[in-house]
């Protein structure tokens, strides 16, 4: 790819110590990881490698530990996961620099996987001090990046390293540009993109980004009421950040000066209480009662949000368009889900999601797999919408 140097530009590895930066920031319940999808996306990686004869060391971060070691941030229970997901051992070493690690090291054979313990356990790591970067880069010859999703910080594991080692981009990283690239990049036109969620505090960057570099922005969730109210519509008791009435009206002001398209939902599922199963009725968006919440957008909405996939070549999905999570309110989300994966399907269509909550909605819908790339970012996936440049992307390009 252009760009980036990937595994294909590693040359011989037979014998060689890499360093492998993971993303292994899975969600785990009751000590279970109860997603493994990023545990399956750094497979790839690590089997050519592994079938080249080199030595992976996997670099890894599990939450946000503040004072170093313990036990809730530990790696180790994650390494048995990732020996399972990957069908092959996975060793630990319950350090990620000194003995402990020299010594798990020196004990490889050629074509072994071991992962390292939590690199957040060192402040260091977040501050990307070059004196801890030596001590990382000292277990390996060459530094592998596989872990888009954590290339927002620019920490020891994920940027440092890479000015200490001869750098490449892993195959999920590389899939990942690759997609982006697709997606915003250079995309195919028109470009559609949904932008869902429940506030646009948090997604202004992002909303002010995509209106200069799309044909179409639907606006769905929490933060199409935001809009709504901003155009003097009645939401009601809905979700809505009234106090970024004029944020939302300059985005407007910015899509119609750049030729973007909003649109905003036409009609909405209404119900009094935010709980699964409420009573609910569908409205004309101008009619939603002084006590109703929106809590989904209506099938008008749904048959516009779908001819506007139609229409376009690109689609770029961050957020879903109702309260998913709870039904029937996952309604309009599954649907548009389902025809942008059908469009998708039948070739007429690049589709791009990413960002916590839209791959869960996805997962919800049957339809992740569908897509022409799910990412698995969420912080670094919103940066990437924004249009800011990733430390760990930046430093790899060439
Ligand atoms: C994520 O889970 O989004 C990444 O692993 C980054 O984690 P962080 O937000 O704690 O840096
Ligand atoms: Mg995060």
């Amino acid at each position: 790819m252009a760009g980036f140097k990937t595994l294909d530009d590693i040359g011989a590895v037979s014998g060689k110590r890499v360093l492998v930066r993971v993303d292994l920031n899975v969600p785990v319940a009751d000590g279970k990881v109860t997603d493994a999808t990023r545990i399956e996306r750094i497979a790839p990686t690590i089997a050519e490698l592994s079938k080249k004869g080199a030595k992976i060391i996997l670099l890894a971060h599990f939450g946000r530990p503040k004072d170093g070691p313990s036990a809730e941030f530990s790696l180790e229970p994650i390494a048995k996961a990732t020996a399972e997901v990957l069908g092959r051992p996975v060793g630990f070493a319950a350090d990620c620099v000194g003995d402990k690690a020299a010594d798990a090291v020196a004990a490889m054979k050629d074509g072994d996987v071991l992962l390292f313990e939590n690199t957040r356990f060192y402040k260091a790591e977040e501050k990307n001090e070059p004196a801890f970067t030596e001590k990382l880069a000292a277990n390996g010859d060459i530094y592998v990046n596989d872990a888009f999703s954590a290339a927002h910080r620019a920490h020891a594991s994920t940027e440092g390293l890479a000015r200490h080692l001869p750098a490449y981009a892993g195959r999920t990283m590389q899939a990942e540009l690759d997609a982006l690239e697709k997606g915003l990049g250079n995309p195919v036109r028109p470009v559609v993109a949904i932008v869902g969620g429940a506030k646009i505090s948090s997604k202004i960057d992002l909303l002010m980004n995509l209106v200069k570099k799309v044909d179409a922005l639907v606006i769905g969730g929490g933060m199409a009421n935001t809009f709504l109210a901003a155009r003097g519509t009645d939401v009601g008791k809905s979700l809505c950040e009234h106090d970024l009435a004029g944020t939302a009206k300059q985005i407007m002001i910015e899509a119609a000066e750049a030729g973007c398209a909003i649109i905003l939902p036409a009609d909405g599922v209404v119900a009094k209480e935010f709980k699964a199963g409420a009573a609910s009725e569908t409205v004309a968006i101008s009619e939603v009662p002084a006590d109703g919440m929106i809590l989904d957008v209506g099938a008008k909405t749904v048959q516009s949000v779908n001819d506007w996939i139609d229409r376009a070549a690109t689609l770029v999905w961050n957020g879903p368009l109702g309260a998913f999570e709870i039904e029937p309110f996952d309604r309009a989300t599954v649907a548009a889900a389902k025809h942008a994966a059908a469009r998708t399907k039948a070739g007429k269509l690049v589709s791009v999601a990413g960002g916590g909550d839209t791959v869960a909605a996805l997962n919800h819908a049957g339809v992740a797999d569908d897509f022409t790339y799910v990412s698995t970012a969420g912080g670094a996936f919103l940066e990437w919408m924004e249009g800011k440049p990733l430390p760990g992307v930046e430093v790899l390009k060439r």
